[in-house]
């Protein structure tokens, strides 16, 4: 510390509005021409997230039929048992989201989370990742 004690101090750090934004608009890049990237974006900072690592076998396309459809007006309909049917409102307003493959969900995770260092990993994380 610049005291040169060794104590330890705290400081206070706010990420503002804009630097979530900034953020939403790079985790989305892929969707950057469409006509709802500017919705997306603007829905996605709204309020806080809850981002998630869900494991088990085929996690990918289990996450996915857990979630349902994209569009929540639909899921109601076609997918009325699905988290969308059940906690979104339409095509925007979807609630969750769920990787569409193996290699997006290991980017989107990098995007998140910083690399656990191996011993904290279970057993089979480490093998997963060989
Ligand atoms: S695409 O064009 O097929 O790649 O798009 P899709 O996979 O259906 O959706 C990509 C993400 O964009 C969201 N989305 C929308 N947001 C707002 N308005 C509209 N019309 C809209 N259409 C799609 C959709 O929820 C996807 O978000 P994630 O988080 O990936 O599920």
């Amino acid at each position: 510390s610049s005291n040169g004690s060794g104590e330890k101090e705290r400081t206070l750090g706010i990420i503002k509005p804009d630097g979530l934004s900034e953020n939403a608009a790079n985790f989305y890049a892929e969707h950057s021409s469409k006509p709802f990237f500017t919705n997306l974006i603007k829905y996605m900072t709204s309020g806080p997230v809850l981002v998630m690592i869900l494991e088990k076998e085929d996690a990918v396309i289990h996450w996915r039929e857990l979630i349902g459809p994209t569009d929540a007006g639909k899921a109601k309909i076609t997918h009325p048992q699905s988290l969308r049917a059940m906690c979104g409102v339409d095509i925007e307003k979807n609630c969750v989201h769920g990787s569409d493959s193996h290699q997006s969900a290991q980017r989107e995770i990098a995007f998140f989370f910083k690399e656990a260092p191996s011993a904290f990993k279970t057993e089979a994380v480490r093998k997963h990742d060989e």
